[in-house]
């Protein structure tokens, strides 16, 4: 169904199939025993561990080694994997933590009961050609969501789920999302920041170049918890988004308190600065498309809007702000209401 590669491979390659290791194809018996089996290489040539056509059945695998090569590890998925159908709703999908250098292609990653894909604690992660798709009433079933980690680019991605297609968590940074489909869904968003009393690692240098939403509840969404703890969002830029439907095309909310427990009145810490918004067109899918929601003790700062044309049932959309602060240039629909 995709090829998930770690690293490429430059040497010939061994291989490992899974069937030779005790995998069974027909998605009854737990093939979990086999894959790790299958995986337990340590030497200078890159391996491929094989995952043949077939359905196989894997209850958890956690691949933290042995499986080692200078040359990297390269795990090769034709056949589908799936879950058991009681595993519980806070396991992930593919869980990526703490690795470097990885690449993953063309895999598809079906009905996750969380987040589809979780990129934690890692320096340097590519994925292209991901398609990642759950109900739209799917709870907490993010596509990709990245947290404290380095140079992690998302290319041709095609995601609808029941919770946000891409986002970016707390301590992430140097991320370009790229040609990334999404819907239906709840788009593309930075956050929840600001959830941590310690504090948090900021959000800096972050682009996404090219998405087109349709119908999703957002469209590029900054959210911070409506609290005093401290962080950062720095060096932002969306850029050629096309919005079809999109209830919020573009918010900044950070006045984020669910069920209004511990934290009404209160104004959030995380300091945003520096977002940029060019070339955003389409429909929202209610009157107010822009919406800059910002902290009253750390007001929103350096905001551009560049070339916006964004319509609500044929008509002019409405822009709301507050302390919000940037500047307009091109032509902005709905017209700016940022405050110099
Ligand atoms: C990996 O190989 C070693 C040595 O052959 C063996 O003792 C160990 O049980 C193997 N681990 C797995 C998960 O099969
Ligand atoms: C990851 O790739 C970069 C650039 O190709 C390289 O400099 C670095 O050594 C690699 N890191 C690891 C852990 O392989
Ligand atoms: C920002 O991130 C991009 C990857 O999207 C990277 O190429 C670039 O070097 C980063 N810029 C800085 C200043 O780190
Ligand atoms: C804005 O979009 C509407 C509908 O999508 C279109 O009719 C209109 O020409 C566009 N305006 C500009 C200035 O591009």
């Amino acid at each position: 169904m995709g090829v998930l590669a770690l690293v490429v491979m430059t040497a010939a390659a061994a291989e490992y199939n899974v069937v030779g290791y005790g995998a069974r194809p027909g998605g009854r018996e737990d093939s979990a025993p086999a894959f790790l089996a299958a995986c337990n290489y340590t030497g200078r040539s890159a391996p491929v561990v094989r995952v043949p056509a077939g359905t196989f059945l894997v209850s958890r695998a956690y691949f933290g080694g042995p499986c080692r090569s200078a040359a990297g590890v390269v795990v090769a998925v034709d056949g589908t994997v799936v879950a058991p159908a009681a595993v519980d709703s806070t396991t992930q999908t593919l869980d990526i933590s703490q690795s470097n250098n990885v690449s993953v292609r063309r895999l598809t990653l079906l009905n996750s009961k969380n987040v589809h894909l979780a990129i934690f604690d890692c320096t340097g992660v590519t994925l292209r050609g991901v398609r990642i798709a759950a109900p739209a009433d799917s709870p907490n079933t993010d596509g990709v969501h990245v947290q404290l980690s380095r140079g992690v680019r998302v290319l041709g991605a095609t995601v609808g789920t029941g919770d946000d297609c891409v986002s970016l968590g707390p301590g992430t940074s140097n991320v370009l999302v790229r040609n990334i489909r999404c819907g239906p869904g709840h788009g593309i968003s930075i956050g929840s920041l600001g959830g941590d009393a310690a504090g948090e690692a900021p959000v800096r240098n972050v682009t996404v170049e090219g998405a087109a939403l349709t119908g999703t509840q957002n469209g590029m969404r900054i959210k911070t918890w409506g609290r005093p703890n401290r962080g950062l969002v720095a060096g932002v830029s969306f850029a050629r988004v096309t919005m079809r439907g999109v209830r919020n095309p573009a918010v900044v909310d950070q006045n984020y308190c669910p069920s209004n427990v511990n934290c009404p009145g209160e104004s959030s810490g995380v300091k945003i600065s520096g977002v940029e918004y060019a070339d955003i067109e389409g429909t929202s899918a209610t009157p107010v498309a822009v919406r800059f929601d910002c902290s009253g003790s750390n007001p929103c700062t350096r905001i551009t809007l560049k070339n916006i044309n964004l319509t609500y049932e044929g008509k002019p959309a409405k822009s709301f702000c507050k302390y919000a602060h940037g500047l307009a240039a091109g032509v902005v629909r709905p017209p700016s209401c940022l405050s110099s």
